[in-house]
């Protein structure tokens, strides 16, 4: 039986889980994750300066409140698994500093793992997880859109990426317009539950051709459209939900179409949806639904797992880990950091904030 610390602080969530693995299974024996959103409620978005700080603030008692939880104390562990990239650099940087500075006094191995490795691997901590390779996975979140078809643990290939924004930045930004706080994509997604999706009717970027995403001209439609509506920021009216819904039904029925696309051309017949916005009601509702209607077995991780956390780090960690794979105490962190075993497509948006 091995035990696996998790440390994740790429951006606004600090994190650490435990994991119990073997090869029969993973147990996920405690998952904590100190929220920021408070601190950056106010301005709209993340602020790294105030991001690093509350890091620096909260790792340590979130350490030892994932360990107590656990039952386990430190020299007990097998492996430290830490976000080494991509992410904001300073947040970054507290997470291997302490992964370091644990691994080295309490005499376990250390294990530098990539974000988005992290979001594929959250897929594993569902009792719902695919069953077989290949599958088609879409990573949906802050930084990210992308479809990838997994081959194994450690080995993928990008199918297709954003131009532009994406699907969580999206959510954020029209989220910004409307004056709601950040973060953003929870907001729209609560009020959308009161709204009619079909009140606007807002453009689908690139729906009918390959499995690219853009959702620019979303932003700059729906900016256009706030702009002629009688919407006052600050209002709660029938008007704000209706402009949430039609918002979300857009970026949904862009996802759904591109997602199912993949697995006609990939000729799988397993969708995984995987990073923040795989959190979303709409999205959640309309893969299960539609997907289960077209025979395609559908993996949505429990929400605790697609919004950042540890205990998805110390899954992929731990399949590295296994394989032999160990850091050393030169880890550093990477802002833009490419995922490892990924082929395809070397110039899309595969990379950087995540
Ligand atoms: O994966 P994540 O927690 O962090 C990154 O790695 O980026 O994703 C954060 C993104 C944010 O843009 C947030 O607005 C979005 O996920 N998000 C949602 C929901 N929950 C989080 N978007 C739509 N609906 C949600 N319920
Ligand atoms: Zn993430």
């Amino acid at each position: 039986m091995v035990h696996i610390l998790g440390i994740e602080s790429s951006c606004d969530d600090t994190g650490a889980a435990v994991l119990q693995c073997n090869e029969e299974g993973i147990e996920v024996c405690s998952n904590v994750v100190s929220s920021q959103f408070m601190i950056h409620e106010r301005y709209g978005g993340v602020v790294p300066e105030l991001a690093t700080r509350a890091h620096l603030q909260n790792i340590v008692p979130v350490v030892e409140e994932a360990l107590q939880q656990a039952n386990l104390s430190g020299p007990d562990l097998d492996a430290i698994a830490v976000t080494q990239g991509p992410g904001i650099m300073g947040a970054l940087l507290v997470g291997v500093q302490v992964a370091k500075s644990l691994a080295f006094s309490w005499g376990t191995d250390l294990i530098g793992v990539n974000h988005l490795e992290g979001h594929i691997a959250s897929i594993f901590l569902d009792e719902k997880a695919p069953q077989d390779f290949p599958f088609v996975a879409l990573l949906v979140s802050g930084g990210h859109s992308c479809l990838y078809r997994v081959e194994s643990y450690t080995d993928v290939v990008l199918l297709g990426a954003t131009h532009d924004d994406a699907a969580g930045e999206a959510f954020e930004k029209a989220a910004k317009m409307m004056g709601l706080p950040y973060p953003g994509g929870v907001k729209i997604d609560k009020l959308s539950k009161l709204g009619d999706s079909s009140a606007f009717t807002f453009p689908r970027p690139m729906l009918h051709k390959g499995l690219d995403f853009s959702f620019s001209g979303l932003k700059t439609a729906f900016r256009q459209t706030l702009a002629q509506s009688s919407y006052k920021e600050g209002e709660d009216s029938q008007l704000l939900y209706d402009l949430c819904a039609s918002f979300q039904e857009a970026v949904v029925d862009v996802l759904w179409t591109k997602a199912r696309r993949a697995l006609r051309q990939e000729d799988c017949d397993t969708i995984a949806v995987i990073g923040g916005v795989a959190a979303n009601s709409r999205l959640r509702d309309v893969f299960q639904t539609e997907g289960t209607k077209e025979g395609y077995n559908v993996c949505v991780p429990n929400k605790t797992y697609c919004t950042d956390n540890a205990a998805m780090i110390a899954c992929a960690g731990y399949r590295h880990w296994s394989q032999g794979e160990r850091s050393n105490f030169s880890l550093t962190a990477s802002t833009r950091m490419p995922l490892r075993g990924l082929r395809g497509g070397s110039n899309r948006r595969v990379s950087g904030n995540t």
